[in-house]
């Protein structure tokens, strides 16, 4: 295998992140790219922040601020908040950046040839002389006569409105009554791509089923996607009075992060974004279309290779409920953060219960504790502390002994962790890891060390032998406790060593690295989004 490149999608440099981005988005490559180069491999984890559009515009104007200033902010808050949960990137960049201006631009005289101008019905401010964006004229909708509806969709039926048929339309910000022009616009010819994507979906990409048939569905009827908008905010049209519609440019991100990594450790671009390398786009289940079908039709008129792993994650609930912003029911990462929570008890937690796939799934505070408590802290902790305690006996040196056959089973467990985690499949890897801690529990538990003085020595042995494979496989999700027991169990992380300690390897006095999840952890965590 070549190089890696991981990616995250690229966050809106709007508004908090919450641990719904954390878990679909943020925290697997994370996982992923720390498994990687345990294994030896190259990999980088790259991410920037989403700095265009209209929506981000719009808000900067709420808070007046210059959108390059209101951008700025988020984007320190953002990667404070992912590094405050031990995501750690190769570089984090954002979309204002020039260098990401002058690729989009470049980008865009590459596929040139795949694209034609057409005019739409545009909305248009007779006072202020100017188009109007979507979001910036509101009037009713014309399917259920809903008032203050914004020209794309109406939020209260759901339907989309074509363009130029809102009834009595208006400027948002002055109020003027607006009026419909023609405009020409650009279109990229994503329907020229629809066999190619399918064939593409079907025989090579490698994501889970449901993800596929979705995309698939989607390929079926391609239309030809606008990619240009009239604002000011945003990637200039070289050859066009107008920017780049937001999710043309955004994706182009990653490959000039890439460009800028490239550039800080002089490495070549060319020997990264390659047909070699394995390229992976972690996301959510809302963007779906946009990384397997309108990014990868870019990437083919252009001429680059595809990426080879789109792994999906569905939404997070909230005690069974959605996420709500404006009646503040959503956790934050600073929430957590700052209720003084444990930022790796919520990388196993939220590990432990996300598969790959549409399906959504829930955070429960209770839930949170008994599988941080039972999964990890009573099971991997707990066996961690007894056996360091218990090898003080033997002067905490694993003694001249035999080494059981659990030894091995766990020895199989780990390469069936491997194989999973190669897949991406990091729940049903981390269940391998804690199923093995498990069963370690229990022949440590009837092997009675403490009563068979005999046995003693081969089952400490065996136990602590298990407990370093354990530690490795548990590594890429909870890294700082991983080093910490790595430490005290003397032993490195590296993959490849699959040996079972010496006689003679010497261990340290037991400390205490898991607490439990208490009652009152649970309780402040509900108090933040008031949950009864
Ligand atoms: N800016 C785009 C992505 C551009 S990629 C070239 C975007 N940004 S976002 O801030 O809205 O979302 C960032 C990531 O979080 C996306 O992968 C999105 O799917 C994911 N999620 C957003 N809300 C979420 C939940 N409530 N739950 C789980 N994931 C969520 O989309
Ligand atoms: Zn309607």
């Amino acid at each position: 295998m070549g190089n890696h490149i991981i990616t995250a999608a690229l966050p809106y440099s709007n508004g908090e992140l919450h641990l719904g981005h954390l878990r679909s988005t943020y925290l697997p490559p994370d996982i992923y790219v720390r498994f990687l180069r345990q294994l030896g491999d190259q990999a980088i984890y790259l991410c920037a922040t989403d700095e265009h559009g209209t929506p981000i515009l719009l808000s900067s104007e709420k808070a007046k601020q210059k959108p390059a200033e209101y951008v700025k902010q988020w984007r320190t808050r953002h990667l404070a908040d992912l590094n405050s949960i031990g995501i750690k990137f190769d570089l984090f960049s954002h979309t204002h950046d020039p260098a990401h201006i002058e690729l989009t631009q470049k980008m865009y005289e590459k596929i040139k040839v795949h694209t034609f101008r057409s005019p739409v019905q545009q909305y248009w401010c007779p006072d202020e002389d100017k188009p109007l964006p979507d979001r910036y004229v509101i009037g009713q909708c014309p399917f259920c006569q809903a008032e203050e509806q914004y020209g794309d969709t109406c939020e209260s039926c759901g339907k989309a409105i074509p363009p130029g048929k809102l009834i009595d339309p208006s400027c948002k910000t002055c109020g003027a009554k607006a009026t419909v022009k023609k405009k020409e616009h650009i279109f990229f010819r994503l329907s020229a791509f629809a066999d190619r994507l399918a064939s593409w979906i079907s025989d090579e990409l490698d994501t889970t089923q449901d993800i596929k048939n979705f995309a698939l569905e989607w390929a079926k009827d391609l239309r030809d996607w606008d990619i240009t908008r009239d604002i000011d905010w945003g990637v200039p049209i070289p050859d066009y009075d107008g920017v780049f519609y937001v999710w043309f440019d955004a994706p182009i991100g990653y490959m000039t992060t890439l460009r800028s990594w490239c550039e800080k450790t002089g490495e070549k671009f060319e020997d990264w974004w390659n047909p070699n390398s394995e390229i992976v786009h972690f996301i959510g289940k809302d963007i779906v279309y946009h990384h397997v079908l309108f990014w990868p039709a870019m990437l083919m008129a252009a001429g680059f290779a595809l990426p080879t792993k789109v792994p999906v994650r569905g939404y997070l609930m909230l005690e069974n409920k959605k996420l709500s912003k404006s009646r503040g029911r959503y956790l934050s990462i600073a929430d957590w953060i700052q209720s003084g929570q444990d930022p790796e008890y919520l990388r196993f937690y939220l590990s432990f219960t996300t598969p790959l796939g549409m399906k959504d799934t829930d955070f429960s505070a209770d839930e949170y504790h008994s599988v941080v408590n039972e999964g990890l802290v009573n099971n991997y902790g707990n066996l961690l502390q007894r056996i360091l305690k218990f090898s003080e006996r033997f002067d905490s040196a694993i003694p001249k002994a035999k080494l059981g056959p659990i030894f091995n089973d766990v020895r199989e467990k780990k390469n069936g962790f491997e194989q999973l985690m190669s897949k991406g499949k990091l729940m049903a890897a981390l269940k391998v890891a804690t199923g093995a801690a498990n069963d370690v529990n229990a022949y440590f538990q009837g092997a009675e060390p403490w009563k068979y003085e005999k046995t003693a020595p081969d089952t400490i042995k065996t136990a602590a032998s298990c407990l370093k494979l354990i530690t490795q496989m548990l590594a890429p999700f909870i890294p700082v406790r991983a080093e910490k027991a790595a430490d005290l169990l003397n032993i490195e992380l590296s993959w490849k060593d699959s040996e079972p300690l010496k006689s003679g390897h010497k261990l340290k006095n037991p400390k205490i690295l898991f607490d439990h999840v208490s009652d009152s952890d649970v309780e402040k965590i509900k108090s933040v989004y008031g949950d009864s």
